[in-house]
């Protein structure tokens, strides 16, 4: 039985073409994978705040004294026990929206997610062994000449790695505000990938 966390940062909600895409996938995983339990984290409802000076002394003084039950840090010990983690954002200014990097900010931290060995070695704290990323974005990026000019995905590769998670895809639908495009038939694509990925994941 494996512990799923889905977290949602699709900011225009129930409007959101992502949550659509994130709701089929997780309809599909639990139809697929009964016995696993998926616990939903919608980083709006928080509001958490960025780790402004005194916010991040805060942190800094309760890590040094191993207060690691405080409340500010839910969301790194929820993240860190997960055995699969489910992210959904939209593509917002060449990544995504900054809520989502404020719940990473607070996801990652020296003796939450990863610590230091005495030789200097970074270790993994996190059990997590798989994270997908579903998006949708205006633009179409899915070439690999714009890869470049896409952050989302590839920085929350990049978190995985850091953070030892062996398994990273992304499942995108490309160039949805681009005029002309079909966008039910872009949907129904990465609709059709994750109906494929939630046999597996
Ligand atoms: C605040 C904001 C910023 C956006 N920035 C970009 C961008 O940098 N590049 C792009 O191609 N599309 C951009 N878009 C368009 C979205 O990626 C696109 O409409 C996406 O499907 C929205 O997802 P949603 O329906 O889940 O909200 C932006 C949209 C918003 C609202």
């Amino acid at each position: 039985m494996a512990n799923v966390l889905f977290v949602n940062a699709c900011v225009r909600q129930e409007k959101s073409r992502t949550l659509k895409l994130a709701r089929h996938f997780l309809a599909a995983y639990a139809a697929l994978h009964p016995e696993d339990t998926v616990v939903e984290r919608d980083v709006m409802v928080e509001r958490l705040e960025p780790l402004y000076p005194d916010t991040l002394d805060y942190q800094e003084r309760l890590l040094e004294e191993g207060r690691t039950d405080d409340p500010m840090f839910a969301a790194a010990h929820q993240f860190a026990a997960a055995d699969k983690v489910v992210i959904a954002a939209p593509f917002w200014e060449q990544s995504f929206p900054a809520v989502l990097r404020v719940y990473l900010e607070r996801v990652s931290g020296k003796n939450l997610s990863f610590y230091y060995d005495e030789a200097g070695g970074k270790h993994s704290l996190c059990h997590v062994r798989k994270l997908l990323f579903l998006t949708t974005r205006g633009g179409d990026f899915s070439a690999p000449e714009a890869q470049w000019l896409e952050m989302g995905a590839n920085q929350l590769k990049a978190i995985a790695h850091s953070f030892d998670i062996p398994e990273f895809r992304t499942i995108a639908a490309d160039g949805l505000d681009i005029v002309g495009n079909d966008v039910e038939q872009i949907m129904a694509k990465a609709m059709a990938e994750c109906d494929e990925v939630a046999k597996t994941f």
